[in-house]
C-alpha cells in the first residue's frame, strides 16, 4: 500500500473504462476520495459505484467532454464544491479505444479526424490543467500528471495523429511544470506501454497487443494493473521532489 494518498482529491479523466478505471481503483484503495471524469456518464457512474463498495471510499462521478472549456470548468467546480480541494489531476482520457482512432498510415487520416484527436488528447489537457490550477495555486500544493505514450519513444507505423498528441503532451508536461513550481505544483507524465485495456477485446486486438510480448525485457502481455503503481507513486509525496519527468512503463521495450 503507497503511503500519503489517504484523503486526497483526485480526478481522473476518462476514469470510465479501462486504464484510467484501474487508476480510479487503485486511488480508492488507497483511501483517496476519487471524482471520475468521462464523457461516457454512464460508465463513469459504474466505475463510482464499484468503488463505492469499498469500505470508506468517496467517489463522485462527473460528465465531462474535455475538449470544452466550459465543461472542464464545470468539472473542477463539481470536485471542489463535494470536496472542497483538489490535491491531484490525472489527464487521462483520449481519443484511443472506447472513442476510436484511425490506425492506418498518414494518406488514409482524415484531417478532421486529426483535428478531433489534438481536440481531445491536447486542448482537453490544456482545458484541465486550467480548471484545476486556480485551486492548486491558492493551495499551493498540487499534482498533475499527464498521460503520454511508448509509441513516442520507439515510433509506431501508423496512428500519427495519436503519436504526435502524445508526443506533445511530454513537451506540454516540461513547460508547465516550470511554469507551477513556485506555487509548489508538481507535473509529470506517465507513459504506459501496449496495454490490454479493452473491456471486450476482439481477438485482433488480443495479437495486436501480444505483438509487443517478444519485444519486451520482461516477455509478458501488459495489463492496466501494471500501471498503477506507477501513478500512484507521481501522485503520492514519495514524488514530491520530481517535476517535468517522464516515466515509461512497458515492461522494457524503450529504455529512456
Ligand atoms: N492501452 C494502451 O495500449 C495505451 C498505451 C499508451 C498510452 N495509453 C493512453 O492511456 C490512456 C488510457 O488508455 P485506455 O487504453 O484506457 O483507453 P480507453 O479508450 O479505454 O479509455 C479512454 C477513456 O477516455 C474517455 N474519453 C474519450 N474522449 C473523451 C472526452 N472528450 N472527454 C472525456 N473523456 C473522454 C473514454 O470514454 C474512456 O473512458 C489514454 O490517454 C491512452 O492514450 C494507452
Amino acid at each position: 500500500m503507497i503511503e500519503g494518498l489517504r484523503d486526497k482529491v483526485v480526478i481522473v479523466t476518462g476514469g470510465g473504462h479501462g486504464i484510467g478505471k484501474a487508476y480510479c481503483h487503485g486511488f480508492a484503495k488507497a483511501g483517496s476520495r476519487v471524482v471520475i471524469a468521462d464523457i461516457d456518464a454512464a460508465a463513469a457512474e459504474r466505475t463510482a459505484a464499484e468503488i463505492g463498495k469499498d469500505a470508506g471510499a468517496q467517489a463522485l462521478a462527473v460528465h465531462v467532454d474535455v475538449s470544452n472549456e466550459e465543461a472542464t470548468k464545470r468539472m473542477a467546480a463539481r470536485a471542489f464544491e463535494r470536496f472542497g480541494r483538489i490535491d491531484v489531476l490525472i489527464n487521462n482520457a483520449a481519443i484511443f479505444s472506447v472513442v476510436p482512432m484511425n490506425r492506418g498510415k498518414i494518406e488514409t487520416i482524415d484531417p478532421q479526424e486529426w483535428d478531433r484527436l489534438m481536440a481531445v488528447n491536447l486542448r482537453g489537457l490544456f482545458f484541465c490543467c486550467r480548471a484545476v490550477l486556480p485551486a492548486m495555486r491558492k493551495q499551493k500544493s498540487g499534482k498533475i500528471i499527464n498521460v503520454a505514450s511508448g509509441t513516442v519513444f520507439a515510433g509506431s507505423p501508423g496512428r500519427i495523429h495519436y503519436v504526435t498528441s502524445k508526443a506533445a503532451t511530454i513537451g506540454f508536461t516540461r513547460t508547465l511544470a516550470r511554469e507551477v513550481g513556485d506555487d509548489n505544483i508538481n507535473v509529470n507524465c506517465l507513459a504506459p506501454g501496449n496495454t490490454l485495456s479493452e473491456e471486450n477485446p476482439t481477438e485482433q486486438m488480443i495479437k495486436f497487443r501480444e505483438s509487443s510480448v517478444g519485444l519486451r525485457s520482461l516477455k509478458r502481455i501488459q495489463v492496466p494493473q501494471d500501471v498503477v503503481g506507477a501513478m500512484l507513486f507521481l501522485a503520492s509525496p514519495l514524488s514530491d521532489f520530481m517535476t517535468g519527468q517522464t516515466v515509461n512503463v512497458d515492461g522494457g521495450i524503450s529504455f529512456l
